[in-house]
């Protein structure tokens, strides 16, 4: 239970961080898209490990497979299965905490749900299990792309440190220009010495990432139990590591009056109706009104941290866990392509129900 995700572009993921691989079946996926593969794969190079100094050294190349749903480079609007094999599994690292629990880690609940669990490199409570993700946003972003919809994300704050950045214009390209994802270079040079500071310290810290999506035409999402925003909220809390979702002004709107609060409407040069703000953050009653989605996403800090912390083994007795292996010291650069492929694969999920929808010639 639990590995699928979405209604009619429906992705179930499959894999352990230390099993010979892991990937992504996609059902749903409409035929005859000319599918850029260097595109996913592109994607895929984002969120690997050991790209940076920042991140995990585990070494993987992340290549991906595809091995169906898809002939002379078109999907065929059959099941699309991509797959990535494991290549650098160091599972003698984890024999500490085969008998003692992580703090704040899913060894825990693991246990406490299935009785087993695949110890080593977390099975499918890492991370490794959004390369999958990954794959998939990457597909559905080309289908986007044909309805005009761009995504980008990016690191926003670190430690308490926070960028300033434009969300009507930030630009793939302009987050990418350093290694942690952050477009405002200032700013990412602080985070920066703060991570290196936690790295050097064997202690880790968290952030929130920030996203748009613009070009979303009015009108896709669901009311009630699928509100866009809700489902928004699901993919983006369904990342590991994740604490929380604001879309539009989220938790600062409380402090706001509803005469300060509310998008006026205006009629644009193109005709189009659209708000003169945006506090809204794109979706009202859990439709989309055509301007641009905004999120902001809560990362904690990373569980695993390298330096002795008490806890107790399955009996409860105390222990003391100093924890060997790779770890992210901060999980937020590779976060940035996991929170734009989620948001992909809500998007266009809403975007088939609305085209469901359409009778010709009306
Ligand atoms: C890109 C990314 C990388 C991560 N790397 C690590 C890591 O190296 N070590 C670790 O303990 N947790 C890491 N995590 C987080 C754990 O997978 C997560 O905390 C754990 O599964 C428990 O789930 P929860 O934090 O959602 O409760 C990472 C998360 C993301 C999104």
């Amino acid at each position: 239970m639990g590995s699928s995700f979405g209604a009619l572009f429906r992705i179930t993921t499959f894999g352990e961080s230390h099993g010979p691989g892991l990937g992504v079946v996609i059902d749903g996926c409409p035929p005859r898209l000319a599918l850029d593969v260097a595109q996913v794969q592109a994607e895929l190079d984002r969120r690997r490990p050991g790209q940076s100094r920042l991140v995990t050294q585990r070494k993987e190349s992340d290549q991906v497979e595809i091995l169906s749903g898809l002939s002379e480079g078109r999907t065929l609007g059959t099941p699309i299965a991509m797959m990535i094999r494991n290549q650098d599994a160091r599972s003698k690292d984890y024999e500490e905490i085969s008998h003692a629990y992580r703090p704040s880690h899913a060894d825990y609940t693991y246990d406490a749900k299935y009785g087993i669990r695949a110890i080593a490199g977390g099975g499918r409570a890492s991370a490794r299990e959004t390369a999958g993700r990954v794959a998939a946003g990457a597909v559905a972003q080309q289908v986007l792309a044909t309805f005009g919809v761009e995504i980008v994300a990016w690191v926003d704050e670190v430690w308490g440190i926070k960028a300033t950045v434009d969300d009507t214009t930030v630009t793939r390209a302009g987050v990418d220009i350093n290694d942690l994802r952050c477009p405002d270079p200032v700013a990412a040079a602080t985070m920066i010495e703060r991570i290196e500071k936690a790295r050097k310290d064997g202690d880790s810290v968290g952030g929130v990432i920030r996203c748009v999506a613009r070009g979303v035409p009015a009108g896709w999402g669901e009311p009630v139990f699928d509100k866009l925003e809700a489902d928004l909220a699901k993919a983006m809390l369904s990342i590991p590591a994740v604490k929380g979702v604001e879309n539009g002004s989220g938790f600062a709107g409380t402090l706001m009056t509803g005469s300060e609060h509310n998008d006026l409407f205006e009629r644009r040069p193109d005709g189009r109706i659209g708000t003169r703000t945006n506090h809204s953050g794109g979706i009202q009653g859990g439709i989309s009104n055509g301007e641009p989605i905004t999120l902001r996403i809560a990362f904690k800090p990373t569980a695993t941290i390298m330096r002795p912390q008490a806890t107790v083994d399955a009996s409860g007795a105390p222990a003391v866990l100093a924890p060997k292996g790779r770890h992210d010291p901060c999980v937020l650069p590779r976060a940035v392509p996991i929170v734009e492929a989620m948001t992909a694969l809500v998007l266009v999920d809403h975007c088939l129900r609305q085209q469901a929808r359409a009778i010709p010639g009306h």
